[in-house]
């Protein structure tokens, strides 16, 4: 019998990637390399995942901890660029994406397969971060979404699908919520939520406490930051996985990170979709605290705009192509003397920062005081203005009464 050809599958364990499996294998006559990723989700039983994945018929399963490198080469990255697609949303889903796909490219080189899989639907922006990246590394490669071609509409269909074909389920109450998560956050959506006038119900956040029943108390942490990246917590250095996964537990204490948006996906579509991503929102705002210290103004305004274009670029799916390439390389230029504290202050849902100090502050307290200590030459400042408001000079003369509206 000739030899069956390969598909590896980006595989959760849950009951979609378990039906995509037995599908791959039954409808499409594959033989299935399971990969099961972690970066930090709470499923993180990886050797059970792993397991499941072979009783299930793959003929290969490999469990693989990505958090490391998800934090040094993706979240490093995400956090040089203050990543916020919309100027909200951390882009968790975004970062994670193109992570497991240049995983599965690996694992399809390696074991010889012509396809890959995964389990994302045909409406959101997932399926789109997969396979341009998978585009981007391996063209050659042949794509596969048995979700989006199947024909069980939903998941009660599924499960009798499962049960039909010897798919062991979880008996788990079907939650209404969709979740995907890693240890950059939480990203809810589905059930009550798509009703964007309802308030997001209390059982959607597992991460934070609810902000009114936080401690009275606020607590006061320190980020140390080396060239952009968080080295330390409280003055104690630790890798900047440690202090995400840290600051998820410190800040979710004080019910910080909550986000409720309604969002426009790639696809077309505006969702309404919750975050909770306490770890990301205290280290974004003590980075960009830091920056004011660090950067000139120059590149300080200059990179905002391109902090916009790499979120969007990004959320698009587009982590492995020339111009985020590009955006980082400036990113990195500007990270250079981003080194130095911040004191960020928890209470009640909200993250404040109480204060930046950096041996590279651009901050020069004698051109910044009005006391005795003033070092900055007032008079300068009249020829300074007279020629930076000349071209406006010119303007009143020549056509100011006509144009101005008064
Ligand atoms: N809307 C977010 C994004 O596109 C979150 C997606 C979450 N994915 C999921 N399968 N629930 O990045």
């Amino acid at each position: 019998m000739a030899e069956k050809e390969k598909v590896v599958l980006a595989y959760s364990g849950g009951l979609d990637t378990s039906c995509c499996l037995k599908w791959l294998q039954v409808e499409k006559n594959l033989d299935v390399i399971a990969i099961c990723g972690n970066v930090g989700q709470d499923e993180a039983d990886l050797e059970y995942i792993k397991n499941k994945a072979l009783e299930c018929g793959a003929i290969a399963s490999e469990a693989m901890d990505m958090r490391e490198e998800y934090a040094s080469k993706y979240l490093t990255k995400a956090l040089a660029a203050n990543g916020l697609y919309e100027n909200t949303y951390p882009l968790l889903s975004a970062l994670s994406r193109p992570l497991l796909s240049k995983h599965m490219v690996e694992a399809a080189h390696k074991y010889g397969a012509k396809y890959i899989a995964h389990g994302c639907t045909g409406k959101g922006n997932d399926q789109v971060r997969f396979e341009t990246a998978i585009k981007a590394l391996d063209p050659k490669l042949e794509i596969l979404a048995p979700v989006r071609d199947w024909e069980l509409h939903t998941r009660e269909e599924e499960i009798d699908w499962a049960a039909e074909h010897g798919v062991p389920v979880k008996a788990s109450k079907a939650s209404p919520y969709s979740i995907d998560d890693n240890v950059w956050g939480r990203a809810i959506e589905c059930g009550a939520l798509e009703n964007p006038w309802n308030e997001p119900p209390a059982d959607i956040w597992t991460l934070s406490v609810d902000p009114e029943n936080a401690p009275n108390e606020a607590e006061y942490v320190e980020i140390g930051f080396e060239k952009g990246v968080p080295c330390s917590l409280n003055g104690e250095e630790k890798s900047f996985l440690q202090i995400v996964m840290d600051l998820n537990v410190l800040a979710g204490k004080h019910g910080c990170g909550r986000i409720d948006m309604v969002e426009n996906r790639l696809v077309g579509v505006k969702s309404r979709e919750c975050y909770e991503t306490p770890a990301a929102e205290v280290l974004i705002v003590a980075h960009k605290a830091l920056e004011t210290l660090c950067l000139d103004r120059e590149t300080q305004h200059f990179k905002l705009n391109l902090e916009h274009q790499w979120s969007t670029t990004v959320y698009y799916g587009q982590w492995f192509s020339p111009l985020k390439n590009a955006l980082d390389a400036f990113f990195a230029e500007t990270q250079k003397f981003v080194t130095g504290t911040v004191k960020v202050k928890l209470y009640k849902g909200s993250c404040t920062v109480a204060g930046r100090t950096s041996e590279y502050s651009l901050y020069d307290y004698g051109l910044a005081s009005y006391t005795a200590a003033d070092t900055f030459d007032h008079k300068a400042a009249k020829g300074f203005i007279d020629l930076s408001a000349l071209p406006f000079a010119v303007w009143a003369e020549k056509q100011g009464h006509e144009a101005q509206d008064l």
